[in-house]
């Protein structure tokens, strides 16, 4: 009996730690570890505040799993780094340029939102 509540206490435990991190309403900035050091200050991103300003109601184009006949396939919320490596030696799309390539562009469609660096970027 013990020995259960003891397993008991340490799962839930490791919950209170992971659960969190998989929370989307919790997140309040983009700053991805693997960047390394910043070169820009992080990105303010409330993101439940966001995509309910934005009007979005799904998740596309911003979780998705690649893409068919042009349309993007909606994929798993996972982190973005999970797909799109820091650096690639082949000329595609890194991470940085996949952040830029999704929020820039969805901007610029919509008129409204930021396209500045210091807008994004904000000290
Ligand atoms: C619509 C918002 C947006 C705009 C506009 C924008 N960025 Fe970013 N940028 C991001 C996001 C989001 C990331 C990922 C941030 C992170 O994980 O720290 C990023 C990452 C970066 C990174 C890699 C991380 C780092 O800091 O080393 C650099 C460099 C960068 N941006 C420079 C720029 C420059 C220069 C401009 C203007 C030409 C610009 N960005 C415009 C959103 C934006
Ligand atoms: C405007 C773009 C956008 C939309 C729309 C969006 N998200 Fe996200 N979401 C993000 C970004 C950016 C992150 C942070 C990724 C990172 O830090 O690597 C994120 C992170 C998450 C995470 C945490 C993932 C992790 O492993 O850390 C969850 C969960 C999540 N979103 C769920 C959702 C769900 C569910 C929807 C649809 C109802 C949704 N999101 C719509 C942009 C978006
Ligand atoms: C499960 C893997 C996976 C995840 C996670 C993922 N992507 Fe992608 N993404 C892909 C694939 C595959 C493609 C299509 C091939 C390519 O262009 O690299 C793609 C394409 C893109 C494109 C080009 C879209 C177009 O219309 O040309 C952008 C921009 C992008 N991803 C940004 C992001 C951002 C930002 C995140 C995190 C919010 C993210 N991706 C998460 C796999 C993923
Ligand atoms: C599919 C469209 C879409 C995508 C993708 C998108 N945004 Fe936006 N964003 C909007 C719209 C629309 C607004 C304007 C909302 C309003 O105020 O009416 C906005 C506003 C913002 C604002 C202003 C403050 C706020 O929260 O309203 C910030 C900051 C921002 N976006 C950051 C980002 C970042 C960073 C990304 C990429 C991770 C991103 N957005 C991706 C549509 C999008």
């Amino acid at each position: 009996m013990k020995k259960c509540i003891t397993i008991l206490l340490a799962v839930a435990a490791v919950l209170v730690f992971i659960l969190p991190a998989f929370s989307q309403e919790d997140i309040t900035e983009i700053k991805d570890p693997s960047f390394g050091k910043l070169q820009r200050p992080a990105v303010p991103f409330m993101h439940d505040e966001h995509n309910e300003k934005a009007g979005l109601d799904g998740c596309l184009p911003c979780h998705h799993e690649g893409i068919e006949d042009g349309e993007l396939i909606e994929g798993d919320p996972v982190t973005c780094v999970d797909c799109h490596d820091v650096k690639t030696d082949d000329g595609s799309m890194n991470l940085k340029e996949a952040y830029h390539k999704q929020c820039i562009t969805c901007h610029e469609e919509a008129k409204k939102g930021p396209v500045a660096c210091g807008e994004c970027h904000v000290k």
